[in-house]
């Protein structure tokens, strides 16, 4: 069976994203990603999932520490998530352009988005270009509630 490649893309590309800055911390350092491939996967306990590419600096930061925080941006940000998938010259750089305050779990929380949560790693299926990652939301803070940014109205994809 051969996987047909074209509709494969349009398909793939028809699942919904939101637009979301992870962070990680490891140590005295401190990063932060664009990641779009986020979803709820629990109730009880309350689950994320996200898929993380395996050759990122993130992705190693997130086995290591076993943490990541999910900051949800708001509709009029697209600037700042186009800074945060940006190459960066060194580590953490990138939040020059959004301050942060740590979260009760040390984790990157921007003082400016919606809100964010911090997240523990209970789970990993590494398989592919991508790793997915399952985290239990452990903190949660909102900011100010409101319309978050999603992919579909950036013009950007990712996925396929
Ligand atoms: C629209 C968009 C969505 C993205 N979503 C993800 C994602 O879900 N997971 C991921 O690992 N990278 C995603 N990226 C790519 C990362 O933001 C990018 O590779 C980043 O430079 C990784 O940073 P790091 O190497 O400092 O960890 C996305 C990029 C764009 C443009």
């Amino acid at each position: 069976m051969t996987l047909n490649a074209d509709a494969k893309k349009v398909l793939l590309r028809k699942i919904p994203h939101g637009l979301f800055i992870c962070g990680v911390r490891e140590g005295d350092q401190v990063n932060g990603f664009t990641a779009s491939w986020v979803t709820q996967g629990s109730f009880e306990p309350p689950l994320v999932v996200m898929a993380v590419r395996s050759d990122s600096t993130s992705h190693g930061m997130i086995e290591r520490s076993t943490r990541f925080s999910l900051n949800v941006l708001r509709a009029d940000q697209k600037d700042l998530a186009a800074v945060f998938f940006k190459p960066q010259a060194g580590v953490g750089g990138r939040f020059d352009a959004a301050p942060y305050d740590e979260g009760p779990l040390g984790l990157p929380l921007l003082k400016d988005a919606v809100g964010g949560v911090e997240c523990e790693l209970v789970g990993s299926v590494a398989h592919g270009d991508h790793t997915v990652f399952v985290g239990e939301v452990k903190t949660a803070t909102l900011i100010a509630d409101g319309e978050a940014l999603n992919l579909a109205s950036t013009g950007w994809n990712y996925g396929g």
